[in-house]
């Protein structure tokens, strides 16, 4: 049975961020020049995630999903999908990608038992992707959607970061993209979360109105009842089109959250917006042994209390989470260490 916490939430999604570099800047996560990266030595290799997957596995742990940075760019990742396979306690094993390297390594991915992908996509504009990632890699991300339809994935979704005077006019767009290539296409609440340094609650688009930006070219959505701990809320057009809303920044879901994560050196966070994590890896590299993890793990869960994204909701004056100088001093708090 899986610990409950404080309030009866019970421990299961499970983020494993494999790698805490990207191969592009998002405005929204990475706009600065530099940044602190995790030290080599530190990084958990694909042992190490699997004996503390098991781990988790054995105290409740059903999903997982890995994250980045960009996962892809962690070298042989296809490898750890394929020791990550072996456990049968894992109903679902995804991953989140930007999808530059999805060309070359969906077909390994998906050999190597990987079950899902969700792609990071947020316009379908060359120029405005360029300046929102400053990478101008718009055709690659669009190639690498292809070969993981290609690769026979399903259930994959795209993900979009909805922000005022960037993208919230091409709403429509990309649903009749999704629906082209066959992925559901989730719209997302910019956060004021990890490197969002230049968040400002003006920039957010929140959920009724990409609704009704939504209804004024289709029609109005239905919403979807439907019982779950998913961040995303579902509608559907009447031409049948499913699409989701996350609207983690005005209607946070954190009632119903079951999700940690894992940096990809070994630290455990218990809410995206936690300050503090729990090192595992300590532990881990000083010969734990697995009932003493086990332990560990289910006495942090049943004493977790976090509901960061409602406490953000109260505040009055809203600015980002964390300084640029406390992102330096401890790059633990950014979004792409701890997985997006
Ligand atoms: P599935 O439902 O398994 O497909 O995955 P998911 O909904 O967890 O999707 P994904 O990992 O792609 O996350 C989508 C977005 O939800 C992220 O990019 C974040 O914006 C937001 N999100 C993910 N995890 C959290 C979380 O722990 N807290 C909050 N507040 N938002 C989150
Ligand atoms: N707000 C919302 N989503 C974010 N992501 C990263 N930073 C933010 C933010 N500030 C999420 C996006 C992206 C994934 C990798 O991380 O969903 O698709
Ligand atoms: Fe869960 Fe924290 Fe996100 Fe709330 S803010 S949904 S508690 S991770």
């Amino acid at each position: 049975m899986a610990p409950r916490d404080t309030f009866q939430r019970p421990l299961d999604n499970l983020r494993l961020s494999v790698t805490d570099r990207c191969n592009l800047r998002c405005s929204y996560c990475m706009p600065e020049e530099s940044y602190t990266w995790l030290s080599r030595r530190d990084l958990l290799d694909f042992e190490e995630i699997e004996r503390l997957v098991g781990v988790f596995t054995a105290v409740g742990v059903t999903r997982v999903r890995l994250t980045g940075g960009e996962p892809l760019l962690r070298r042989d990742v296809d490898r750890l999908v394929a020791l990550l396979a072996r456990n049968e306690a894992l109903r679902d094993i995804a991953m989140t990608t930007n999808g530059l390297l999805l060309g070359e390594c969906a077909g390994a991915l998906a050999r190597a038992g990987l079950h899902r992908v969700t792609i990071s996509l947020d316009t379908l504009r060359r120029d405005r992707f360029r300046e929102l990632t400053r990478r101008d890699d718009l055709a690659r991300v669009l190639d690498g959607i292809e070969a993981a339809r290609a690769a026979g994935f399903e259930g994959t979704k795209i993900d979009a970061v909805v922000i005022r005077g960037t993208n919230e006019d091409e709403l429509a767009d990309l649903l009749a993209y999704g629906r082209e290539v066959g992925a559901e296409v989730r719209f997302i609440e910019y956060m004021d979360v990890g490197g969002a340094t230049r968040w400002s609650a003006s920039d957010v688009v929140p959920r009724a109105e990409i609704l009704e930006r939504i209804a004024a070219v289709y029609g109005a959505a239905e919403p979807l009842r439907e019982e779950s701990s998913a961040p995303a809320d579902r509608y559907r057009l009447s031409d049948g089109t499913v699409f989701g809303v996350i609207a983690s920044t005005t209607e946070p879901f954190c009632a119903a959250c079951d999700r940690s994560r894992l940096t990809a050196d070994g630290m455990w966070y218990l809410c995206l917006y936690a300050k503090l994590g729990i090192d595992l890896r300590g532990p881990l590299r000083t010969g734990e042994s697995t009932e003493e993890l086990l332990a560990r793990i289910e006495r942090t869960w049943s004493g977790r209390a976090d509901r960061g994204a409602e406490e953000r909701l109260a505040r009055v004056l809203r600015a980002p989470l964390a300084e640029r100088a406390e992102l330096e001093r401890d790059p633990h708090l950014e979004m792409h260490t701890r997985g997006g």
